[in-house]
């Protein structure tokens, strides 16, 4: 490879590491990085210096060769067949119910003697909500706008209080937005967890590509950098110590969810049940789709191993197969919910199960070869992401669990229209009425059966529709009055 010495020698270093890593830049053709080197302070060379060192170059080059210079596998060579998997409905039956109501107490076992943690991702950029604050500051709750970190918060306590146990928390972040993410949950003191119960890791980041395969500068001295996809959980959890840390708490079983879905049913013990039963080692939930044309990604077989299938990789024909009763074939959503177990996370993150990357191609803001910003209107970058799912064939045993969407997936990804913040106050608001009804009370609906006005019960308060219908029927409990009249909104704390 022929290396460009006299522009090299151009760049002072002050130790042989130093050299090396210039010389590293020069051989993989990245030297553009040091365009402005002769008018950078001290300081910015230093941060230049420092994020080349975090740059894995024998990974990117085998990513631009991979994806960029053209020797991509076609995705539909890799599509020979696609098969739906088998899943544990919702319960219809009383064989059904049995089996749930066995393994729930299964669940209930292992979260009481403190065997699961939480894992929450939200080191994603929100970038289709426009926000400039982590996703899960976002003040959500129907009534009293408690952001969607406090209604995770809350739901994880009063699961602690209910089974008496501890339940750690883990809390993904990425560069861009740990501060923040730390600086909130002081902010609010927690949110009444004690501090060793709560970790945050953040996860890495990997630099962005032009089309070409060179590296996009954000500054003179700054490389765009962007989170390397939540796949990365598994490398941050064992990087950081956490995977140890889990062992050390006796935590078997993580309970893994994205942070935007804000009806989340945190440490569900029938599918830890479910999944403990199995002997399972990554277990996904499934929300039916009703809409064809919805842009979840799909659970399925695809060419004999359980993986996760995007919306845009299935075909129209198969987005639209139908089964004999009417219902999607390939219907089975993906809300991201997942059991895994600490040793298969072990597993991944010791090379035994390798994740690929995939690309994506999106507009990202740069300096160009002036140093002058630019906002594109067209793609002009290439970002690489690891995607948790893709450890899913890896996991030898796996349990499907079919769960209603309107109890628990309602995340919120865009500014309005679907899955927006006015989305999801009305599903949990129609949640709660659902909930208010089960026990009795009166809730007016529209026609579309959207519950009227707003309505918001604390996790702390009740966690599950069974829960409230308990507090309803005690003889002190203000709300046994069947004939409440909701006038427009409702907070029971
Ligand atoms: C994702 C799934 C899709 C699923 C949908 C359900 C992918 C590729 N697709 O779509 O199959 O149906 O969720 O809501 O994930 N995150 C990180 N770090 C990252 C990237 C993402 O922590 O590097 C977190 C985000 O904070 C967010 C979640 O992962 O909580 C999902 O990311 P997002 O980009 O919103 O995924 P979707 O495209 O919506």
């Amino acid at each position: 490879m022929e290396i460009n010495k006299s522009k090299q020698t151009e760049i002072k270093t002050e130790n042989e590491p130093d050299r090396l890593l210039v010389e590293k830049v020069f051989s993989h053709k990245q030297e553009h990085v040091f365009r402005w080197w002769n008018e950078l302070p001290e300081n910015e060379r230093k941060n230049l210096f420092n994020q080349l060192k975090d740059i894995d170059f024998a990974l990117l080059q085998h990513l631009i060769k991979m994806h960029i210079k053209g020797n991509e596998p076609e995705q539909s060579n890799n599509k020979s067949t696609l098969k739906p998997p088998d899943i544990i409905p919702i319960p219809q039956n009383d064989s059904q119910r049995k089996y749930a109501s066995e393994s729930k107490e299964i669940g209930v076992k292992a979260i009481k003697s403190g065997k699961t943690a939480v894992i929450t991702v939200a080191g994603g950029l929100g970038t289709r909500l426009g926000a400039n604050q982590p996703k899960g500051t976002l003040p959500i709750s129907p009534v009293t706008q408690k952001s969607i970190f406090q209604l995770h918060a809350e739901k994880i306590l009063a699961t602690m209080k209910r089974y008496d146990t501890i339940i750690p928390w883990y809390i993904m972040t990425s560069g861009n937005n740990d501060k923040m993410t730390r600086e909130f949950f002081k902010e609010n003191h927690f949110f009444g967890f004690s501090t060793d119960t709560v970790y945050f890791f953040t996860q890495d980041t990997l630099p962005v590509l032009d089309l070409h395969g060179m590296l996009l500068m954000d500054s003179k001295s700054t490389i765009v950098t962007s989170p390397n996809g939540h796949g990365g959980t598994f490398f941050a959890l064992k990087e950081k110590g956490l995977v140890s840390n889990m062992n050390e708490r006796g935590v078997r079983h993580i309970f893994y969810h994205q942070v935007d879905n804000v009806l989340i049913n945190i440490a569900d013990p029938v599918f830890l049940g479910y999944h403990i039963r199995k002997q399972a080692k990554m277990s996904p939930k499934v929300v039916m789709k009703t809409d064809p044309e919805e842009k979840v990604g799909i659970i399925g077989i695809r060419d004999g191993y359980l993986d996760t299938i995007e919306y845009s990789e299935l075909s129209k024909a198969e987005r639209h197969a139908r089964n004999p009763d009417g219902s999607l074939r390939f219907g089975m959503g993906n809300p991201a919910i997942y059991l895994l177990d600490v040793d298969f996370v072990e597993k991944v993150t010791n090379g035994k199960f390798p994740l690929p990357y995939h690309k994506a191609v999106k507009k990202v803001s740069c300096v160009d070869d002036n140093g002058k910003r630019v906002i594109p209107a067209e793609n002009n970058a290439v970002k690489f992401e690891m995607f948790i799912f893709d450890a899913l064939k890896h996991a030898q045993k796996s349990i499907i669990m079919e769960v209603a969407r309107e109890e628990e997936f309602s995340p919120v990804k865009n500014v309005d229209g679907n899955d927006s913040p006015d989305t999801a106050i009305q599903h949990m608001t129609n949640q709660f009425g659902r909930w208010l009804s089960d026990a009795g009370i009166n809730i007016p609906r529209d026609k579309n059966g959207n519950v009227r006005g707003k309505i918001e019960i604390s996790p702390l308060y009740a966690l599950d529709a069974e829960e409230l219908k308990n507090k309803i029927s005690r003889p002190n409990c203000t709300l046994r009055n069947k004939e409440i009249v909701f006038t427009g909104e409702l907070y029971l704390q």
